[in-house]
């Protein structure tokens, strides 16, 4: 049985995760308007990611025999004013997501959460691994901003990312237990 309080900030994580794939989203947009195919479609591979880490909140609420309750999810930006500027903002938005996630680890060691301790466990690794790639593409970008040649390169090696993480709506595919 879930506490109420964790209850009700897992439900408010599902709308934080598809806001960070709304954001995402309309990052691949602008980055393909940019002919920056291959930001966008590294952007479209965090995008696919974020669904997933809805879902696995969505699973577990719902594995714990709890409510989901899914909130209004905000377009949060839809445009930029530079190339590095979306990278800042994934930046951001990940740290902003972690501090998310530390809460909630906060509030089920307050209500002695057990059952949840191996899912928020995953999530503080994958922070870690969310903050470090937003950063370093944006110090990268931020090093060749002024080099149309660094530019496109740093593209084609982001277009080599590979969607790994299965489909959103399958959980056998990203929830081993399930
Ligand atoms: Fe789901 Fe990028 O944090």
């Amino acid at each position: 049985m879930m506490g109420e309080k964790i209850k009700k900030h897992m439900n408010e994580q599902i709308k934080y995760e598809l806001e960070s794939f709304y954001i995402y989203l309309s990052m691949v947009a602008y980055f393909h308007l940019q002919n920056l195919d291959g930001m966008a479609h590294w952007l479209r591979c965090q995008a696919h990611e974020e669904m997933i880490h809805a879902m696995k909140f969505f699973d577990h609420i719902i594995d714990r025999d709890a409510t989901v309750t899914l909130l209004d999810v905000k377009q949060l930006k839809t445009t930029w004013n530079n190339l590095l500027e979306p990278w800042q903002d994934a930046y951001e938005h990940e740290k902003f997501i972690t501090g998310k996630i530390n809460y909630l680890t906060k509030i089920s060691r307050e209500e002695n959460d057990y059952t949840s301790e191996p899912l928020l466990a995953w999530f503080l690794n994958e922070q870690i691994e969310e903050e470090k790639n937003t950063g370093k593409i944006a110090r990268e970008l931020a090093m060749v901003e002024s080099s149309p040649e660094g530019i496109l390169l740093l593209d084609r090696e982001l277009a080599t990312r590979l969607f790994t993480a299965g489909s959103p709506l399958d959980p056998s595919v990203y929830n081993p237990a399930a």
